[in-house]
């Protein structure tokens, strides 16, 4: 039956029916907001590549995610920023690190939030890569011992989740085992399962001044080809003990969310990364389209796609603009 019986245009007619017949929603709680911590930075300061967004003292820090909560946005994805590097990234794995101080703090003053930890290496190394090199390769043994450490620093401070971005092979099953070892059986693991190497993560790497002194991460993360190979990142990770995977960057990863979503049983989570961010940003201030409606629209598509939770620097504003969308 078509044409004039059915009509689609009587689904579109009021804002309210729009609504009736709307398939994909968006609220605070889809969301989880990342923050950058710096060691020994007083206030807050801006970050030119990503308007909007800061990097946090720790006082400036529980402002911000309390602010975030208070949104109803239930958790944060940590990144630290530390005075020192050195090529082994010993700092991020320090008692007294700044995310580990920060975890700490994050649990005392907003006991309700759920705290989640990026466990790398390149805001740590003095040459930028995520993990410990071998001449000029990152050697993948060697690193897991050092995530290992990282991980259970995070699930010492308090962290309720530790997520894994390095992408080297075999790290979530263990730190999954590091973990257990040492008590921490009930620390959530959310692995950057099919993690693309992407030019989407430039206004990141401003951020948390972690781009590698030489050459790419090509050697460890995916390349944006391969649909298949992310779907065995994923089920490898999977079997390893990840509590959830993510798939990112977002937008150029649509098809990849929907797969999972449809393969897989576990949580599927998306990083709508700081360059998908930016240029819509960008594009904005220039006049050049309507943020807000640019925003949204991305946001929706990527839950559309199938992602359970999507890790957005917009979170708050997005929180706020799906509570009277
Ligand atoms: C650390 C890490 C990166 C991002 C998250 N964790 C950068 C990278 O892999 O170079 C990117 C996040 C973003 O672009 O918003 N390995």
């Amino acid at each position: 039956m078509s044409y004039p019986t059915n009509r689609m245009r009587r689904m579109r007619k009021t804002k309210g029916i729009r609504a009736l017949f709307q398939e994909t929603r968006l609220s605070a709680s889809d969301f989880v907001l990342p923050l950058f911590v710096v060691e020994g930075l007083k206030g807050s300061e801006a970050i030119d590549s990503m308007p909007g967004v800061r990097r946090h003292s720790l006082t400036s820090l529980i402002h911000e995610a309390k602010q975030a909560y208070s949104l109803g946005i239930p958790a944060v994805l940590l990144f630290g920023l530390p005075k020192a590097k050195d090529a082994l990234g010993t700092q991020a794995y320090a008692k007294a690190g700044i995310v580990q101080k920060a975890v700490r703090l994050l649990k005392k003053e907003i006991p309700g939030l759920v705290v989640i930890t990026d466990v790398c290496a390149c805001e740590y190394t003095s040459h930028g890569h995520c993990g410990v090199l071998n001449g000029k390769e990152v050697d993948n043994d060697t690193t897991l011992v050092l995530l290992q450490n990282i991980a259970l620093s995070h699930a010492e401070a308090g962290a309720d989740m530790v997520a894994p971005s390095d992408m080297m092979d075999g790290r979530v099953g263990a730190i999954r085992k590091a973990l257990d070892k040492d008590g921490y059986n009930d620390t959530l693991l959310l692995s950057y399962a099919a993690k693309f190497a992407s030019a989407f993560y430039g206004p990141f790497r401003d951020a948390a001044d972690s781009t590698p002194a030489f050459g790419d991460r090509k050697t460890y993360q995916m390349p944006s080809t391969n649909a298949r190979e992310a779907m065995r990142e994923i089920q490898l990770d999977l079997e390893e003990g990840a509590d959830a995977v993510m798939v990112k960057p977002a937008l150029t990863a649509l098809d990849l969310i929907a797969r999972a979503k449809h393969r897989f049983l576990a949580p599927v989570w998306a990083y709508h990364v700081s360059g998908e961010y930016s240029m819509i940003k960008a594009a904005g201030k220039l006049g050049w389209l309507n943020e807000e409606a640019a925003m949204a629209e991305s946001l929706l598509a990527i839950k559309r796609a199938g992602a359970d939770r999507i890790i957005t620097y917009w979170a708050k504003e997005a929180a706020k603009y799906f509570a009277s969308a």
